[in-house]
């Protein structure tokens, strides 16, 4: 118990509203889906997790299947941290779950059904070591369960203390809308919604920020630097310590096209005259959208999340003629 966090965390970072909800985010979450399962050096987590807390970001982005070698590593390493570590502190963090995807043999550890979300939930807590998360997430839509059974379940989550706030992820907009207006009826605000958004896909800009807007509901979104490809980690080569060149099955070498490349080359350059990194910059991007509450980051090395926090302190907005620029290259014929 030797940690004391840094005096001044609170001065590194801003917190934006989530929604129209009393709970405000940092601008940068770290998210825990890559370098904090069993496979990789505890230290190096823990160093990675302490030097986020120490820059304001209070927010640690979890779900029930992440790390490896096994589902849920993720949530021992948070686990071990906040008992070693992070205890006294656990008042001024927000710590997210969620389950959606597989999680273990059978009919009731995948999906949607109040059954699995339900034994997930109590699953993951015993792994953080915790009585409650922050916010629960449903992490995909079902297709078989009805929408009914999956928001009272969140609805239920609630009212018996296991997360203070719900949100769903990567739903659609009008299954969104839905989800909002169930949840509403049975007394428990639909406070976030978890999609993908990045300078690469912008699937949300269709619709969802709409609904998102209107309803008062916040955005966590992740991969924001498209796993590492809108950064300029892959300019010169795929450095042996990277995910794509590692056995990750999410970023594969072939997503590193030519055209990528080149296109990533060319906001690079705006980004430099800027004083940005590419990094900084596409982050930058992400926040200007005014759904947009919070980025969940990735990274794999302490040095990656000061430079990404940096961006909440540095950055200036992005001038029309900017906006255009990039606009133009971004939406250049698919990669
Ligand atoms: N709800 C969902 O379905 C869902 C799905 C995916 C992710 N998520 C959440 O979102 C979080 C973030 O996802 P992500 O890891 O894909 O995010 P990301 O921020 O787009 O990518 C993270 C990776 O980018 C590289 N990177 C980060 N900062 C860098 C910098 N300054 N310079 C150079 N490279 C940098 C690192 O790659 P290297 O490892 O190569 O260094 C890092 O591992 C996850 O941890 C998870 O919490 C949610």
């Amino acid at each position: 118990m030797n940690y004391i966090a840094a005096p001044d965390r609170y001065s590194r970072m801003e917190y934006a509203r989530c929604g129209r909800s009393g709970l405000k985010l940092p601008r940068v979450s770290l998210g825990l889906w890559h370098n904090f399962g069993h496979e990789a050096p505890y230290c190096n987590a823990r160093d990675m997790l302490l030097t986020a807390f120490d820059l304001g970001v209070t927010c640690f982005d979890l779900a029930n299947n992440y790390g490896a070698p096994f589902n849920g590593s993720a949530e021992e390493t948070l686990g071990r941290v906040l008992k070693e570590e992070l205890r006294p502190y656990r008042d001024e963090l927000i710590i997210t779950t969620k389950a959606g995807y597989g999680m273990w043999d059978g009919p009731y550890g995948d999906f949607g059904s109040r059954k699995y979300l339900m034994a997930s939930l109590d699953q993951s807590l015993k792994r953080l070591g915790l009585d409650y998360v922050d916010i629960f997430y449903h992490h995909r839509p079902d297709p078989e369960t009805p929408l009914e059974e999956t928001m009272q379940a969140l609805a239920d989550i609630v009212h018996q203390g296991k997360a203070l706030y719900v949100g769903v992820s990567n739903y659609p907009a009008e299954l969104t809308a839905k989800a909002a207006e169930l949840l509403k009826g049975m007394g428990v605000p639909l406070t976030i919604h978890q999609p993908r958004y990045n300078m690469l896909d912008r699937w949300i800009e269709d619709g969802l920020c709409d609904v998102l807007l209107e309803k008062g509901i916040g955005a966590a979104v992740f991969s924001p630097l498209a796993q590492g490809r809108l950064t300029d980690r892959y300019l010169h080569g795929i450095p042996a310590d990277s995910r794509a060149a590692s056995s990750s099955p999410f970023l594969r070498k072939e997503m590193l096209t030519e055209q990528l490349l080149d296109k990533v080359s060319r906001l690079n350059d705006i980004a430099r005259g800027r004083g940005e990194t590419m990094a900084q910059l596409a982050l930058a991007w992400v926040l200007e959208n005014p759904a947009v509450t919070s980025v969940i980051i990735g990274a794999s090395r302490p040095e990656q999340i000061r430079e990404n926090v940096e961006t909440v302190q540095k950055h200036v907005p992005l001038s029309e003629q900017e906006k255009s620029l990039i606009r133009s290259i971004i939406t250049e014929e698919k990669i």
